[in-house]
């Protein structure tokens, strides 16, 4: 058992109905491995409340949020300093506080691409065709973050006019445009939180064109990204889980709370996954 004293720091994740999150493993192991008196807890709150709760918790001196869903843009609109990473995502996953002042980081974006890193260290996106699969919050942050590069972006989703209001916001920014179909490109990345991706449905990605690309991401973890990319492994492509990402965006979140470098270990990947 943990020994918890006065003088722990506490952390934490705030969320709505996210008992099921794997961060406090993933951050209570970087504090037992540094020995750092420290606690990383997680908190439901509701939209209504979720001001107030994050005032709440820096008022009683946690040193840091991290903040998922649904909060993610409220988290942005809150913040009274936000930093390039979270303007460019226009979310916010780090919350700190510091003279009465929050403030807002994203380490979305950086974990998306240290994932793909950690697929292949030699990864170069420029000149790259990539597929997002989804148009919603999850998609935006990535494009948002791939617009740094001179890569063309094709989303496929569901429903066509959210891809097109994805188009609208990024065009200005990066190569990007909505299709109906699937296509041959080099990454896929699939952000719905589709349990399978149905034969027959807009979405279904055929083994013809799976096979072309050179890595596929599903930012899903466990169950939900399993048949997608049991079926990518079949074809020979490089692919991980969102349980890779979850780990990448970790890092920068815990050196932003403690000022403490961290790694990523084998054991804590092990761990993640047994967990
Ligand atoms: P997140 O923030 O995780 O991206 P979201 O904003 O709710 O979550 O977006 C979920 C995405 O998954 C959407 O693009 C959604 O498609 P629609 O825009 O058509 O709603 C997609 N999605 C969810 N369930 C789906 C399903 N059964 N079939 C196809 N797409 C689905």
């Amino acid at each position: 058992m943990k020994h918890i004293s006065g003088h722990t720091k506490i952390s934490g994740v705030i969320g709505e109905n996210i008992s099921y999150t794997k961060s406090p493993l993933i951050h209570n192991y970087w504090y037992s491995q540094h020995q750092i008196d420290g606690a990383y807890l997680c908190f439901n709150t509701s939209s209504e409340r979720f001001k107030e709760t994050v005032y709440g918790l820096f008022y009683a001196g946690i040193i840091g949020l991290n903040v998922t869903v649904p909060f993610k843009e409220l988290a942005f609109d809150f913040a009274h300093i936000r930093s390039d990473a979270a303007e460019q995502a226009q979310s916010v996953n780090c919350l700190t506080f510091k003279d009465n002042q929050i403030y807002g980081h994203n380490t979305d974006g950086i974990g998306f691409y240290n994932a793909l890193k950690y697929l292949d260290p030699k990864i170069d996106l420029n000149n790259k065709e990539i597929l997002i699969i989804g148009a919603g919050g999850a998609a935006s942050a990535i494009i948002a973050y791939l617009s740094q590069f001179n890569v063309k972006i094709y989303i496929l989703n569901r429903t066509l006019s959210k891809a097109e209001d994805l188009v609208n916001k990024f065009s200005s920014q990066v190569v990007i445009q909505a299709v109906t179909s699937p296509l041959s490109v080099d990454l896929i990345v699939q952000t719905t939180n589709l349990k399978t991706i149905e034969t027959g449905s807009i979405i279904d990605i055929p083994d013809d064109i799976m096979q072309k690309s050179y890595y596929i991401i599903d930012i899903n973890y466990g169950d939900g990204a399993g048949e997608f990319l049991k079926r990518a492994s079949k074809l020979g492509i490089k692919n991980c889980d969102g349980s890779e990402m979850l780990l990448q965006q970790a890092v920068p979140a815990f050196e932003f709370f403690n000022n403490q470098p961290v790694e990523i270990t084998d054991n804590l990947r092990n761990l993640l996954k047994n967990s």
